[in-house]
């Protein structure tokens, strides 16, 4: 029975007893071959294959079912399909709904990859994308086109964490197209911080390498679909192949029990160390979802109910190469890496023409160096210091 308490869903998610058998957590049933008892066993199975019989391995054993189950408590829906990989839950979603001559509207401050996906692949099939500037609200509507099969949201948006009018959005959307698939990359709310099914999205997809799985060492990707969309989602993405390993399924369902307690520290540290941020001298503007600062910040107030450890800062100047290596190549707990929501810090750099470059809607309205901080569960003042030593390498680094 689902909790109205995120804190306790997340510890009761997916471990009813056929999952567990008699332990606390689901067990790990490694499987290609599941074998049948007998010719009417394998019949029923077959008959209800896509409705959680045991049936072949690409289908699911008991401990996928046990994830993607607490998915669907957590996200709502009708069902979780399993990725290897974030990216794999991106494409593959957007694939199980899109045909040769279609028109996908996606948000100008997406994920990178995703955009590559749309200009490498999607143009292949003679599929377009319009990019549009993630605060456009309800004007999206007049972007509409005939051929329009998908709109595809991010919020925040990658990098510069600009919050979308998600419902002003979806409502318009909905007044001249009511049959749009609208899909949302939502990783950044690791599915607790923002319910996007309850929004009137049809598909939210997740990076699960990120906050569910949580320490930095699994790739797992899920796509939560409403009913409308369930069933093509799902067989559209097995008929593509789409399916994660036991073991990586396992350690999704067990980041999931300490999900609600790692967001908290995140959100804890990561306001505490923007705030110190925003009094900072050297710094022109904190892109944290939290503070007024970031550009839809009223959004995330009204549609979200907290936040993590994932935001960037832009600096008043433009750092110069070595400004930029002696800050970044000597930090005592911030690693620079790709990814974040693990347990760890991390630090990235972007340069504003290296944003340009990847932001086709613009949106790139500052001079100086972007930094993208995770604020991982580190004792918070060690951070701070740690940062504050950066802004004399800096200043040091002339
Ligand atoms: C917002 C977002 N979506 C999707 C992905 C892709 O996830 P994965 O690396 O698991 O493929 C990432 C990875 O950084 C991401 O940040």
């Amino acid at each position: 029975m689902t909790s109205k308490n995120i804190e306790t869903t997340l510890i009761a998610a997916g471990r009813s007893k056929r999952y567990t058998l008699g332990s606390v957590n689901p067990v790990t049933q490694r499987a290609s071959s599941l074998v049948f008892d007998s010719v009417a066993a394998k019949k029923h199975a077959t008959a209800q294959r896509a409705h959680g019989e045991l049936f072949y391995g690409r289908r699911g054993t008991l401990t996928h079912f046990a994830f993607q189950d607490a998915m669907v408590e957590l996200e709502g829906g009708a069902g979780c399909v399993l990725y290897p990989c974030g990216a794999a839950a991106v494409s593959n979603a957007i694939l199980s709904f899109v045909g040769a001559g279609d028109h996908v509207l996606m948000t100008g401050s997406v994920y990178e990859p995703t955009q590559d996906f749309c200009s490498h692949i999607l143009s292949r099939m003679n599929v377009t994308t319009t990019y549009f500037d993630p605060l456009i609200g309800a004007d999206i509507a007049g972007l509409i086109q005939p051929n329009t099969r998908v709109v595809f949201l991010e919020s925040p948006g990658s990098i510069t964490m600009e919050i979308q009018d998600i419902p002003a959005m979806v409502q318009a959307i909905r007044a001249v197209a009511p049959e749009m698939v609208i899909m949302i990359d939502n990783t950044w709310a690791a599915g607790v911080l923002f319910k996007a099914l309850d929004f009137d999205i049809d598909i939210s997809i997740q990076a699960g390498t990120k906050y569910i799985i949580g320490h930095s060492d699994y790739m797992l990707g899920t796509a939560v679909a409403n009913e409308r969309c369930w069933d093509q989602l799902r067989e559209y993405s097995y008929l593509m192949g789409q399916m994660v390993d036991a073991d990586t399924a396992y350690m999704a369902s067990r980041g999931l029990r300490t999900l609600g307690i790692r967001l908290k520290q995140h959100e804890q540290s990561s306001i505490e160390v923007a705030n110190w941020l925003a009094e900072r001298p050297e710094v022109e503007v904190v892109n944290h979802p939290a503070l007024p600062g970031c550009k839809g910040h009223e959004f995330y107030r009204r549609d979200f109910s907290g936040c993590n450890g994932l935001f960037s800062f832009v600096l008043k100047q433009r750092l110069s190469d070595k400004q930029l290596a002696d800050y970044l190549d000597n930090f005592s707990h911030f690693s620079m890496a790709y990814s974040w929501g693990g347990y760890e810090s991390l630090i990235l750099a972007n340069q504003p023409e290296e944003l340009e470059a990847i932001r086709p809607a613009g949106g790139v309205d500052f001079s100086g160096t972007l930094i993208r901080l995770h604020i991982g569960l580190e004792n918070v003042q060690d951070l701070i210091a740690d940062l504050a030593k950066g802004f004399e390498r800096i200043a040091n680094a002339r």
